[in-house]
């Protein structure tokens, strides 16, 4: 969806989306393989998911695992697969019975069938969920899904669907993955890098952004919490000025 005027009359962000970064570093201070970062990762988000509601967030959308994480080596990324893997099986039972939808962007034909099967079980079985709906942007990039949507719709035009004349941007935001939800209000980043690093390009426009120095394993609730206070004293103008 583009534009979406009634969370910008909310008092708090609607959509909050994290970059998720800091695992490695986390882990390398402690003199531990990176993959125990990961791991200490996974656990926050549990936390962070049931922060939600009392911060009146009803959308989160994490990113875990880039289009360009593949560069990582062979360990890495396995273990993060396995990870993933790992992460769905024990944590569905929970999400479910928390009222937790759970949605999936990125591109699925890269990743290892039996990953995507367990993906596909956790989106039918939360489907009727609507307490907190949360997104993990597994082998996502913005320019992927932005291509990906732009390749759906030249077939649409192909095929004779859909006219060249019709193509405005609403119509391009239909084909991305993330077709159903609002734009994030407010981008988190942890680990203080301050780069966006291929996340929501076209959602995030007008968002808010918010790059603060903790690694993700150490980011609370409390903090997330702090950030979200901090996000209601912004004053959002989309380019217009202010009332
Ligand atoms: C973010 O943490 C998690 C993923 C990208 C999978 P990093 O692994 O990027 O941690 P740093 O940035 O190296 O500390
Ligand atoms: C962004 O973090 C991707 C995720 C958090 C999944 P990276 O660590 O991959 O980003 P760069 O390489 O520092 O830009
Ligand atoms: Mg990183």
């Amino acid at each position: 969806m583009t534009g979406k005027p009634e969370q910008a009359d909310r008092a708090g962000p609607c959509h909050v989306a994290v970059i998720m970064d800091g695992n490695g570093r986390w882990a390398q201070m402690r003199g531990r393989p990176r993959l125990f970062g990961h791991h200490a990762g996974a656990r926050r988000v549990r936390e962070i998911v049931e922060a939600c509601p009392a911060n009146g967030v009803k959308y989160l959308t994490i990113f875990a695992f880039s289009t360009e994480n593949w560069k990582r080596t062979q360990t890495e990324v396995a273990g993060l697969m396995k990870l993933f893997r790992r992460y769905i099986q024990s944590e569905a039972r929970d999400l479910h019975a928390s009222g937790v939808r759970v949605r999936f962007i990125g591109d699925r034909v890269k990743l290892e069938a039996k990953l995507v099967t367990l993906m596909d079980e956790l989106e039918l079985l939360t489907s009727g969920n609507d307490r907190v709906h949360l997104t993990v942007a597994i082998n996502y990039g913005g320019r992927d899904e932005v291509t990906r949507a732009a390749k759906r719709l030249a077939y649409e035009v192909e095929q004779g669907r859909l006219s060249h004349k019709d193509v405005d941007a609403e119509t391009l935001s239909r084909f991305l993955d993330t077709h159903v939800l609002p734009d994030p209000d407010l981008v988190i980043r942890t680990s203080g890098e301050a780069r966006i690093s291929n996340f929501l390009l076209w959602q995030s426009a007008y968002s808010e952004y918010e790059f603060v120095d903790t690694l993700w394993p150490d980011f609370s609730a409390e903090e997330f919490g702090k950030v979200i206070q901090s996000y209601t004293r912004r004053e959002r103008r989309y380019g217009g000025v202010k009332a």
